[in-house]
Order: C-alpha cells, then sequence, then structure tokens
C-alpha cells in the first residue's frame, strides 16, 4: 500500500491529464493514471475527471465494495484539514440504514432479543463477509460451494445453526462462543436470515438447504448408530446430506410418490426404484433422506450414495451452485435397518419437519428482503436523477413506505411466531402453528414478490443488471420465488393456513 500523505485540493487539482491523473473521492485522493486503462467504465471518461472531487459520481456508478478492493492500490493520500464523511462498511456492522436491520438492531425494546442474540448476529456477519467474494464467484459460475468453505463452516459451528436448538448441539463451537444449550430459535432465525443476506441465493442454498432438510429425519428418526456416524460428518462439513421426496410425476401432492422399495427374499434389504427431481444440493450430497413406497405405503428410507444413484444438475433460475439435481436411483440395495421412524409411517417423518422448515424459509426470505430494501434506501439517497435524489421524489418515497411497512408487519408476526417456538412443546407446536406458519410463509413470499417488484423499479436499468449496483435487486428478483414454491407453495400455504383455522371454529358461533 503506498505510504499516505496530505495534499490540497490545489495540489489534487494539477493532475488532470493522461498518465498523471489523480482524483478526491470522499476527501480521499487515489492516484488513476495506470489504471485508467483497466478502468471497466472506460479510460477517457475518468480522465475527463482528473483533478476533481468525484464523490458524487463515484457514488452514483459503483458500490463501495470497488473501492475497499481498489484503495489499497490507489490511495495516494487525504486532503488536508479535511475528514471522510462516507462509512466504509467493516465485517460484522451493523448498518445504520433505516430498515436496514430488524427493530430491535435499529434501538428498539424487544421482549425476546439479549446481547447473545446481537454477539452472534456480529459473529455470523463477520464470518460470512469472509466468504462473501468466494460465494458471489460460485453464484455467478454456477461451482458448488468447494468442501473446503463447507468444512470451514462446520468448524466455524454455522452448519450447526440452522437445524434448530437440540442436544446435537451440545459441545460443539458455534459463532460469538454461544453454548449448544443456550442455543434458542431467534438465534436459529438470525442464522436463516444472516444467509438470506448473503445477496448469493443459489451458493446460499447450497452451503444451508440440503442438510437443514435432509438431516432433521435422521435426528429424529435415525437409529443410535445412524445418528452417531452420520450427524457429526454432516455438521462438521466433512458429508453432505439432502432430502428427496419431490418426483417429476409428483410435487405438491407427496402421497402420489412413485418411487418403490421392495424388500429382498432374505428380508434384510430394500431394492429402491425411481426419480426424483429439483432436489437441493443432490448433486454433491453423500446421503439422501428419500420417500419411498413399500408393501407398507409411504416410507422414509437414509440412502448412501452408490453407483447405482444418478445425480444429474437441473438449470433453474438460480445458480448451479445449489446443486438442484434430478436424481435416478436404479435396483439401489438399502439395509432394512436404514428405515427412518417405521415403515409405512413416512407421511409423519414428512410432515415432522414441516412448520421448522417453512419457518426457516419464512427466516431467509424476509432477510433477503431487507437485504434489498436496504439496497433501495441506500441507492434513493445516492442517485441523482433531474438534479435531485431520487428520494426527493414523493413517488419513490411512497415505494419505500410500502416495502418497510410490509415487511416489519411480517417481521414483527415471525418474531411472535419465533416464541411460541420457543416456549411451546413440540405436540403444542402441531396443533396451534402449523396454520399460523403457514400463513407467514404465505405473507412473507406475498411481501418479497412486492419488494421485489418495487425495488426493480428504484433501480431501474439496474434492477435488472447481474453487476454492478443493482447485484442485489436482480439476484433478488430472479429468486424470491423459490421461497414462494418450496416448503409448501403460496397456494397450498394458504389454504391449509384456513383449513387448520376450521379445525378450531367453534361448533355454535353464529353471524
Ligand atoms: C429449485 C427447487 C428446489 C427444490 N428442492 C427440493 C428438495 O430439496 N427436495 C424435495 O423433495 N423437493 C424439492 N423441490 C420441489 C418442491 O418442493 C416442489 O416444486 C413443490 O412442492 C411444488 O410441487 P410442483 O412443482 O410439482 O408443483 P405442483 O404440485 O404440480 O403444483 C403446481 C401449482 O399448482 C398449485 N396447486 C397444487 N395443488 C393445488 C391445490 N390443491 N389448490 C390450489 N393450487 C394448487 C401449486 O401451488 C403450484 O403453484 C424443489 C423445487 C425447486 C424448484
Ligand atoms: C478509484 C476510482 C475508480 C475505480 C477503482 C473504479 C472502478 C470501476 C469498476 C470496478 C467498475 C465496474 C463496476 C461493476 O461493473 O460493478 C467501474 C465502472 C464504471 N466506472 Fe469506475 N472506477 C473509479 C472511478 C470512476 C470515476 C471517477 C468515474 C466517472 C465519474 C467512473 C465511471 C464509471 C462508469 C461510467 C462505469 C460503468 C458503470 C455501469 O456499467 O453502469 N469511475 N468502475
Amino acid at each position: 500500500m503506498p505510504e499516505l500523505k496530505s495534499f490540497t485540493r490545489e495540489e489534487v487539482a494539477k493532475h488532470n491529464i493522461e498518465g498523471d491523473c489523480w482524483i478526491i473521492i470522499d476527501s480521499e485522493v487515489y492516484n488513476v493514471s495506470t489504471f485508467a486503462d483497466m478502468h471497466p467504465g472506460g479510460a477517457k471518461l475518468l480522465i475527463e475527471f482528473g483533478g476533481q472531487d468525484v464523490t458524487d459520481d463515484f457514488y452514483g456508478l459503483h458500490r463501495q465494495e470497488v473501492l475497499i478492493k481498489y484503495a489499497p492500490k490507489l490511495r495516494i493520500g487525504t486532503i488536508s484539514g479535511e475528514k471522510t464523511k462516507v462509512k466504509i462498511a467493516q465485517p460484522g456492522d451493523i448498518s445504520a440504514v433505516p430498515y436496514a436491520e430488524p427493530s430491535y438492531w435499529m434501538g428498539f425494546k424487544s421482549p425476546y432479543f439479549n446481547d447473545s442474540h446481537t454477539e452472534f448476529r456480529k459473529a455470523l456477519r463477520n464470518i460470512y463477509s469472509g466468504i462473501r467474494a468466494e460465494a458471489l464467484q460460485c453464484e455467478e459460475a454456477g461451482k458448488n460451494p468447494s468442501s473446503e468453505i463447507y468444512q470451514f463452516l462446520g468448524s466455524e459451528g454455522v452448519l450447526a445453526t440452522q437445524i434448530g436448538p437440540g442436544p446435537w448441539l451440545k459441545g460443539l463451537k458455534l459463532p460469538s462462543g454461544i453454548k449448544g444449550e443456550d442455543f434458542d430459535y431467534f438465534h436459529e432465525l438470525i442464522a436463516h436470515q444472516e444467509t438470506g443476506r448473503l445477496g448469493a441465493p443459489g451458493f446460499a442454498d447450497g452451503i444451508s438447504s440440503g442438510y437443514s432438510i435432509g438431516l432433521p429425519p435422521v435426528l429424529n428418526f435415525g437409529t443410535a448408530a445412524m445418528k452417531a456416524k452420520v450427524v457429526p460428518e454432516v455438521l462438521s462439513g466433512k458429508k453432505r446430506i439432502c432430502l428427496a421426496i419431490t418426483e417429476p410425476y409428483t410435487g405438491s401432492d407427496v402421497a402420489s410418490i412413485r418411487t418403490t422399495a421392495v424388500r429382498t427374499a432374505d428380508g434384510k434389504h430394500f431394492i429402491v426404484n425411481g426419480v426424483k427431481k429439483w432436489i437441493t444440493n443432490g448433486t454433491f450430497s453423500d446421503y439422501f433422506s428419500v420417500a419411498v413406497r413399500t408393501e407398507k405405503g409411504i416410507t422414509m428410507l437414509f440412502i448412501e450414495r452408490d453407483d447405482n444413484i444418478e445425480t444429474k444438475p437441473i438449470k433453474t433460475s438460480y445458480s448451479a451452485a445449489a446443486g438442484t439435481s434430478y436424481i435416478t436411483f436404479e435396483n439401489v440395495k438399502v439395509p432394512v435397518e436404514n428405515i427412518l421412524g417405521k415403515e409405512g409411517q413416512g407421511f409423519q417423518v414428512i410432515m415432522y419437519n414441516f412448520n421448522h422448515e417453512r419457518w426457516y424459509i419464512c427466516g431467509s426470505i424476509t432477510g433477503g428482503t431487507r437485504d434489498v430494501i436496504e439496497d433501495c434506501f441506500k441507492w434513493a439517497n445516492q442517485r441523482k436523477v433531474f438534479g435531485k435524489r431520487l428520494i426527493d421524489q414523493p413517488v419513490i418515497r411512497n415505494k419505500l413506505a410500502s416495502m418497510v411497512s410490509q415487511l416489519e408487519a411480517v417481521e414483527n408476526w415471525l418474531e411472535n411466531i419465533t416464541f411460541q417456538m420457543c416456549n411451546m412443546s413440540y405436540a403444542e407446536q402441531s396443533v396451534k402453528l402449523a396454520g399460523p406458519i403457514a400463513l407467514l410463509k404465505y405473507q412473507c413470499t406475498r411481501v418479497a414478490h412486492n419488494v421485489s417488484d418495487d425495488a426493480c423499479q428504484i433501480f431501474g436499468g439496474r434492477g435488472i443488471t447481474r453487476t454492478g449496483m443493482g447485484r442485489s435487486i436482480e439476484a433478488f428478483q430472479r429468486t424470491y420465488k423459490f421461497a414462494a414454491i418450496l416448503g409448501g407453495s403460496e397456494e397450498i400455504m394458504a389454504d391449509l393456513g384456513v383449513r387448520q383455522a376450521m379445525k378450531q371454529f367453534p361448533k355454535g358461533a353464529r353471524l
């Protein structure tokens, strides 16, 4: 890094030609003489601005990360007697931009959160900022998250934060050093929100979506031997697991699956045949929690990868980093001890984690929605059109009002539901929360839809451009629908929510 010197504005103004070009950004001086030829926006343009203060123009065209990346090479000094005004985001920072964080982190009192949640959020954000560059590269190139990164997340305890509190957390190292026994659903909510904020949706699903739905059937219904082997392998990131239920013939209607498992003559094995579609993380998983049909009905089986299992990538609207796959099981031999729960009772195993899965999707989609709103506030404040900032236009303020009020409403509902999860037994949650969680998921994804639409209008052409200022808006727009389909689609969620409500409808109630 060049040694930083102090300059006057007059001195900088003299460096304004090709080969000798300096600019001022936020009271700091950059020598772009050599860089100009490599500048993605063009050399000529940069030289035209030589010797000038380009702060507003710079932030109208570049994300702050451009400066963070190039400053070590290009910054040569500061303007004497001036202080920088733009805050450079640091890893783990809690944002001060309005509505960029849930209300507790914006200074509100909360009955739910405490310092341990703040420390946990900061630690996780810090870990994620260390892998963000690689995450964005994987997202763009469609590369699977590497085993190194996966094992790093395992060793930091990040993987373990996404499957709920429970005995499996005992003794594990977790972000911020929180003890497994102190970890609650609010910590887990933060974990899903922070993953949703990564800005790399395919990569985020690549590191978290397979095991967070594939491992719970093992945790809750696996044999002791299976758990002792599989759980540490998966939580440390050494092995990967996914959940395979959906088939080309059937998605929402789980009861119609056709994959078969037939017992061998000696009764010791099942022979599994069938196909599964859209299985997240399937392309790189070692283990599969699979819904099959046996002579006794729908059954869940734990299956280890072997040569009779083929996993082909399926191209979807997000990155292949998610490992979305088409799986073919052809005469796969599975020991009968690998039944998860009881034969013929697979539906209960599938249902067991549905509330948790849907709730976690609410966490990650609200995290992503909030990230979009933060970008919109920043952009509306720094983009100037017709000589005014966008935020000075009432129409833009109205869009922000609509986005914020919708997100805050679902966030408050989400926190309320999370509190119930912390304080109800599993049995009570099953009775009371299935309907509200379904309706909450429905509403969270409707809000994501509305926010995505408004955000795209606020960003204009950049909202539909993969690189640059609108990068997160474009990615969100292309991918928020995943949350509206996975784990139960909007229509199914709305229907389930009202059906559950009607179960409690008092027989004698009349208008
Ligand atoms: C990227 C991706 C990843 C996925 N990951 C996994 C995974 O890891 N594991 C896994 O098992 N599955 C996975 N799925 C499958 C996912 O769970 C299903 O797509 C989902 O359940 C919907 O099923 P379907 O797409 O077959 O739609 P269908 O069931 O064919 O439904 C089509 C449409 O009709 C609507 N509809 C259906 N029934 C009704 C009704 N009764 N009333 C009103 N409307 C109705 C639905 O809402 C939907 O909009 C994934 C899917 C995708 C796209
Ligand atoms: C330290 C100084 C600068 C650096 C390191 C820098 C770097 C970059 C980078 C990396 C990009 C690509 C961004 C992306 O696609 O996400 C870019 C684009 C661009 N830059 Fe710069 N830049 C600097 C200064 C300037 C200045 C002073 C101007 C003019 C005011 C300018 C104008 C542009 C333009 C017009 C683009 C294209 C934006 C677009 O595609 O919408 N840059 N710059």
